[in-house]
């Protein structure tokens, strides 16, 4: 891959104005990040209740960080005002300088919006998704500049984690990789530049460990509370796998290592335990119950 473009305000595209598609557990927290920074976030998502549930979120999450002594009124307020909800997919991109992609892992309803915003979005705009693991070319055939479009995947809890991970497919442009860069690091993340493989730097690794530990529970190899704390004292991981997966949602790992699988190989078949747990809906910390019950964002017992 060549080394990643200089990142200089010049070439990076101006961003004012950034869509969020998908306002579930990485895109409500997109759009929070973006907005405490000064962005106008327009996030969008297929039902009123849906998008006014992921505004309370944010609310909470900001009220939060003023408690802390974080952030001021004024500034959470004014974040506040600049996040406008839509149900409306062509609203949400019509003045967007930058879109950010956060629906579902599955490729096919990504192509599906990333077609619609092709159309909607002015020409200038950047298309970005924050797939974990999918091709973002095969995203990208749907447009008709798919130079305008790469990954940005950030990491959950999105207003806490420091990484932005990059994608670039092999014609994205240098431009766009560098706005995307320029943004980043105007929010407060550390990006980094990855060339588009499945599961990227990021998601193979954590996904590895992941099912690894779903199959070591299955088996009874130590309690699911015992197996964490193995990799949280054992080798300092701030969380453990399994706790880990309850907050990316089970729902979520499961289409990565469907996907990996197909793409790498039999080491990421998914265990029968997360396709047991999906199926019966514990889906982890955004339902109340996965490896954990879960109460007001804290593990239960
Ligand atoms: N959960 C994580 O920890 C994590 C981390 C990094 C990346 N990701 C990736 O981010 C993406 C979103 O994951 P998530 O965990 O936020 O999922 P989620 O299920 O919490 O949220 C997805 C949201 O998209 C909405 N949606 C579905 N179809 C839509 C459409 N046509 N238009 C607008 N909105 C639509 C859903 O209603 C839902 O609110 C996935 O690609 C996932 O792989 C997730």
């Amino acid at each position: 891959m060549s080394p990643p473009p200089p990142v200089t305000p010049e070439e990076a595209r101006v961003v004012l104005v950034i869509g969020v598609i998908g306002s579930g557990t990485m895109g409500h927290g997109i759009a929070q990040v973006l907005a405490q920074a000064g962005y106008e976030a327009r996030l969008c998502d297929v039902d009123e209740r849906l998008v006014t549930d992921a505004i309370g979120k944010i609310r909470v999450s900001l009220d939060k960080g003023v408690l802390r002594g974080k952030i001021d009124r004024g500034t959470r307020d004014a974040a506040l005002s600049r996040i406008k909800a839509t149900t409306s997919l062509i609203e949400a991109v019509r003045d967007a300088d930058l879109v950010i992609e956060a629906v579902p892992e599955k490729l096919e309803l990504k192509r599906e919006i990333f077609a619609t915003m092709d159309r909607a979005a002015p020409e200038r705009a950047i298309l970005a998704t924050n797939t974990s693991s999918l091709s973002v070319a095969a995203i990208a055939k749907v447009a008709r500049d798919p130079s305008r479009v790469l990954g940005m995947h950030f990491f959950n809890p999105v207003p806490v984690m420091k990484l932005l991970e990059i994608v670039r497919h092999e014609t994205t442009s240098d431009a766009a990789t560098a706005t995307a860069r320029a943004l980043g690091v105007a929010i407060g993340k550390e990006p980094i530049v990855v060339r588009d493989v499945a599961g990227f730097a990021s998601s193979r690794l954590g996904i590895a460990i992941g099912l690894e530990a779903m199959r070591m529970a299955e088996s009874g190899v130590a309690t699911i509370p015992d197996i964490d704390k193995a990799m949280k004292l054992g080798y300092g991981h701030p969380m453990g796998p399994l706790e880990l997966s309850d907050l990316v949602g089970l729902d979520v790992r499961l289409a990565i290592a469907d996907y990996l699988e197909k793409e790498i190989g039999p080491s990421f078949k998914p265990p029968e335990l997360l396709k047991r747990m999906v199926q019966e809906g514990k889906l982890g910390k955004k339902v109340g119950e996965g490896f954990y019950k879960w109460k007001d964002g804290k593990i239960q017992g």
